[in-house]
């Protein structure tokens, strides 16, 4: 059975940096003290109109799929995790797959293409699916990509602000590659507690209505604004996040008898700096391995923990031989963690 090792990383953020005080001065009631005290986010990036999720993806993917030394006809699967796709369907994948230049010429590679709708686990439960066509030896490359394209979709009033200061744009990616060399992806395990699906989600239609989204006289489509924009009790979310996130990490730990502290860098979600500060300090992690750059994005969503690999391989903090915890929590509820010897 091969082994499956990242090859490859890569990440990239739209140009435009909004700052906590950009919101206070599009007119949300807030401040930069509250934002920074509640969450440790100072700036996130939102996209221009006319950019969306699979444009923000096809930087990120090419620099990936350029550091594993392949090109876009080398990859066996694209597995696209996104909550934030350009529409409803066909998913992003496909249009990355196409904007990639893999559908047409001399090097056109017709692979599968599939987006994951896990929210803030998408790029873990996308590894788990990268990870497993590998071992298997069912795909040499996989391309797993996490991109959200959030700026597009949130409530920039005082009403939406507890949502919309969290989150901002941007694209990760890496390639999942079949190895000979032991090591690479040890594991990974996820969770799911559908009981709570309703406690941070964003409706847009109900499809048990007829029609799915109510028309006006004129028959145009009139979306509510309790379903356009994403509703998240904050609380809940939080209480649930830490206990999650510190169990989904010792699952992973137990399944591979691996002791935490043999562990050198921890990628942890980047959904709240304090969410991340109690799994630390509860588990007794080292404040110097686990690493953050919510700062800079914000909560990223499924590009949050690629985004985080690539930018700690660029700065030296990620090297090769590293034993390296990922964990993510978020809508679904959903979960999950991963264990890789970079
Ligand atoms: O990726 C996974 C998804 N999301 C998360 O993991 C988020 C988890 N939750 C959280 O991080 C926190 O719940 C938040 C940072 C979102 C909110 O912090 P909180 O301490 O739970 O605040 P809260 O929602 O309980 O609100 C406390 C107060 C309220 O005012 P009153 O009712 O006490 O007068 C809010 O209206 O803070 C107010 N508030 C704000 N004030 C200034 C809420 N948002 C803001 C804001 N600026 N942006």
């Amino acid at each position: 059975m091969p082994y499956a090792r990242i090859s490859g990383t890569g990440f990239y953020v739209p140009p435009r940096v909004v700052t906590n005080d950009d919101l206070v001065r599009i007119g949300i009631d807030t401040t930069h003290e509250w934002v920074v005290q509640r969450t440790g986010i100072e700036q996130r990036r939102y996209a221009d109109e006319g950019v969306g999720t699979s444009d923000l993806a096809l930087p990120a993917a090419r620099d990936a799929i350029a550091r594993a030394g392949l090109r876009p006809s080398d990859l066996d699967l694209i597995v696209f995790a996104t909550l934030s796709p350009e529409m409803a369907f066909p998913g992003s994948g496909v249009l990355l797959q196409q904007k990639l230049g893999m559908c047409d010429g001399d090097d056109a590679k017709l692979c599968g293409a599939m987006d994951i709708r896990n929210q803030c686990s998408g790029f873990l439960y996308a590894l788990k699916v990268a990870s497993s066509a590998v071992k298997a030896g069912e795909a040499r490359h996989v391309l797993v990509v996490g991109a959200e394209t959030h700026s597009a979709a949130m409530d920039l009033s005082t009403q939406g602000r507890t949502v919309s200061m969290l989150f901002g744009d941007g694209a990760g990616a890496v390639v999942v590659s079949a190895s000979e060399e032991p090591g690479g992806i040890l594991g990974t395990w996820l969770g799911a507690d559908g009981r709570f699906a309703e406690i941070l989600c964003q409706r847009v239609w109900d499809i048990r209505k007829r029609p799915f989204i109510p028309l006006d006289e004129h028959g145009v489509g009139q979306v509510q604004p309790s379903h356009m924009w994403a509703q998240m009790e904050g609380r809940t979310v939080f209480k649930h996040a830490v206990e999650k996130m510190c169990l989904a990490l010792m699952q992973a730990c137990w399944a591979t008898g691996t002791d935490p502290k043999d562990i050198d860098l921890f990628c942890f979600h980047q959904a709240n700096m304090r969410i991340n500060q109690y799994v630390a300090n509860t588990l007794g992690l080292p404040e110097d391995k686990v690493l953050h750059n919510i700062q800079r994005y914000g909560n990223t969503t499924a590009a949050t923990i690629p985004i985080l690999l690539a930018e700690a391989e660029r700065d030296g903090r990620l090297k090769r031989g590293m034993r390296v915890a990922m964990v993510a929590f978020g809508s679904g509820f959903t979960w999950g963690s991963s264990l890789v010897d970079w």
